[in-house]
């Protein structure tokens, strides 16, 4: 049992700070979080899913991850691929019944979910950059949805919460190569053709122009106040110019981690709508 749960925790390791934080802070500003045990139901939630997607991406991905990660449970032997499989059977089984605890609403969530990750693992869209980012984002947005169902005080949807989810997806569609700028090695080596693979300069002058008209965006429509919107762009304009200028995987490494503060800020903007709306 420790085994399996040692083993689960590093099969998501590296999402923590990319996915479960920022989809947690999402669900927290924009349900808004309804009370603890809201709260922890959404993080449980979330989790399992995580680990549904990645015990599927991972069994796909060992000549990769020997490179980019070698500690990984199939990569360092923890694991056989048998046993992979197995594990990925039991996190739909797992991730359907918990899902369907809560409604139909949620099934059709986590059915979504199952979807896009059999498209991105299996039927290879993980190998196009541009198939790569539309089931990233597919997960990204069910992943928002179904945690800021659970966090609310009702699992209703509203304008705000949809609204927040959709320009999330966009967010993340126009931004996601941050993540492949230190992988560039391990994925060239698995014939992985990434934006930043494709087009080594013109993705991180992308990146930095998205970033910029994000923070400007983002701020203006949440119209999150004047200090907040500035120290947001000025954190955007860092993080587009840290990639622009340094390209060495040690920096592209740092420079995702601080992509993923700015990510977790533009997360939480629309906490500001929610303040502001007078209790129904
Ligand atoms: C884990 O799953 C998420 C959601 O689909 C995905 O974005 C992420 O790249 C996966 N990470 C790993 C290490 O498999």
């Amino acid at each position: 049992m420790q085994h399996l749960i040692y083993t689960a925790i590093l099969f998501t390791w590296t999402d923590y700070k990319t996915i479960l934080i920022p989809v947690t802070a999402f669900a927290c500003a924009t349900g808004p979080i309804h009370s603890v045990s809201k709260l922890l139901q959404s993080i449980a939630w979330i989790w399992i899913h995580l680990l549904l997607c990645n015990v599927s991406n991972q069994a796909g991905s060992e000549a990769e991850d020997k490179i980019n990660h070698p500690w990984r449970p199939l990569p360092s032997g923890m694991i056989t691929k048998s046993q992979a499989r197995q594990l990925r059977m039991g996190t739909v089984i797992t991730c359907l019944l918990w899902s369907w605890f809560y409604g139909l609403d949620l099934v059709a969530i986590t059915a979504a979910l199952i979807a896009t990750t059999w498209m991105y693992d299996e039927a290879g869209l993980s190998n196009t950059a541009l198939g790569k980012n539309f089931c990233n984002i597919g997960g990204y947005v069910s992943l928002e949805l179904g945690a800021t169902k659970l966090m609310g005080k009702t699992l209703q949807l509203d304008t705000v919460s949809i609204t927040a989810a959709l320009l999330s997806g966009a967010l993340i569609f126009t931004t996601i190569q941050a993540q492949d700028f230190p992988d560039v090695e391990g994925d060239a080596a698995s014939g992985r053709i990434t934006f930043p693979i494709y087009a080594p300069e013109f993705s991180r002058v992308f990146t930095l122009f998205a970033t910029v008209m994000w923070s400007i965006g983002l701020g203006w429509y949440w119209a999150s106040g004047t200090v907040v919107w500035e120290a947001f762009t000025i954190l955007g304009l860092y993080v587009g110019f840290r990639y622009y200028k340094w390209r060495t995987p040690d920096r592209d490494r740092r420079s995702y981690l601080i992509f993923n503060v700015w990510l977790v800020c533009a997360h939480l903007l629309p906490l500001h709508a929610r303040l502001n709306v007078p209790p129904a």
